[in-house]
């Protein structure tokens, strides 16, 4: 059984995944699987860039060609890895490809560790991999450095948490109270979560945009909040030719290339820069901060438990409403 999309939106498939052509091939069975903003973004079919759809979760290899990944081996995926596949939003899901992009394609998982708290292993290494390209952009480490995420979805959350463990001085933003309210109820995060049109001009030395959308009101903000040399991240979603008025910087290609440019906002020297996807030691840290660090309480994310069998008329709902935290779907 697996939920995938047609041009008449997400649809429940209850005949089995076959195997796609490759050199070789494992079959997982999913033990479950996240909702990402980008797979509401593909059901609207406003979604840049490779279909991703059903790309975070947690299975278990139960067929294999693949020496390397033996059947009861556990794994997640990185969707940036270029290998034939299925939905993940199936009970099982055909992966195939050549030895180094499966072994690539499904990072190892540790036994006995809850998959609830696994589930975020995905985008736990995206927000490894957008710190690693603030350091890089900023030519240093992030202790001691003032940093704002805006945005407190599940991105900017986690995002912010890591920044935390790396000792930066973090404020997260969020436009809505709801969400910051939510956030704060979580206990998740120790910094404060404050509206983002409250944050003060001038002085931060990051602003990562961590918004569904790197639209140009937030963007403004995040130029705005910065100080003088600072640097403005962006992570949110970007199409191409996306630009703002004012701002000399090629938005989508600034974000996908993960380079930065020097350049002016309204007087102000700023420096805007990228990250896009992530690289296998952002899956192995991620997977490392999982099981070694029991106050990353992830868990806390978790709004909505949902079956398989419902996940489109979910998929539906949440890529028109808004909804708070993650929502997990079990198989
Ligand atoms: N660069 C990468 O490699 C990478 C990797 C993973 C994800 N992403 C990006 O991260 C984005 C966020 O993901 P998520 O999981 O955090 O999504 P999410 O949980 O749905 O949260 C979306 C956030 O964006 C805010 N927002 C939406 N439109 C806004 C606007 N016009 N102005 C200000 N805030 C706005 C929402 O605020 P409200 O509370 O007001 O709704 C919410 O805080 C994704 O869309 C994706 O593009 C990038």
């Amino acid at each position: 059984m697996r939920v995938t999309l047609s041009a008449d939106g997400p649809r429940l498939n209850l005949a089995p995944a076959t195997r796609p052509p490759g050199q070789y091939a494992v079959r997982v069975r999913v033990e479950l699987a996240g909702l990402c903003r980008s797979d509401l973004k593909e059901v609207r079919g406003d979604r840049h860039g490779v279909g991703q759809f059903g790309h975070e979760l947690v299975g278990v290899i139960e067929e294999s060609t693949f020496p390397d990944l033996p059947p009861g081996h556990r794994v997640t995926l990185d969707p940036n890895v270029p290998v034939e596949r299925g939905t993940g939003f199936a009970t099982d899901m055909w992966v195939a490809g050549s030895a180094i992009h499966l072994a690539a394609a499904l990072p190892s998982l540790p036994p006995r560790v809850d998959a609830r708290r696994l589930v975020f292993t995905e985008p736990l290494a995206c927000a490894q991999h957008c710190l690693s390209a603030v350091s890089r952009h900023l030519g240093s480490d992030l202790s001691g450095r003032r940093v704002g995420v805006l945005g407190a979805g599940i991105a900017g959350v986690l995002i912010a948490v890591l920044a935390r463990t790396l000792n930066a001085v973090v404020v997260l933003g969020n436009r809505s109270e709801d969400r910051a309210s939510f956030v704060r109820a979580s206990g998740i995060l120790d910094a404060p979560i404050r509206l983002t049109e409250s944050l003060p001009i001038d002085t931060l030395d990051v602003a990562v945009v961590a918004t569904s959308f790197v639209r140009a009101d937030i963007l403004r903000q995040a130029l705005r909040v910065i100080a003088p040399g600072g640097l403005v991240l962006l992570y949110g979603g970007t199409a191409p030719g996306d630009r703002l008025p004012g701002l000399d910087c090629d938005l989508d290609a600034t974000r996908r290339s993960e380079t930065s440019v020097a350049t002016m906002w309204r007087g102000k020297p700023v420096r805007v820069g990228g990250s896009y996807g992530t690289v296998p030691s952002d899956f192995t840290a991620a997977v490392r901060a999982l099981t070694r660090q029991p106050t990353l309480r992830v868990e806390r994310l978790i709004t909505r438990e949902v079956r398989l069998a419902n996940l489109p008329s979910v998929l539906q709902q949440q890529s028109t409403r808004r909804a708070l935290g993650k929502t997990l779907v079990h198989t």
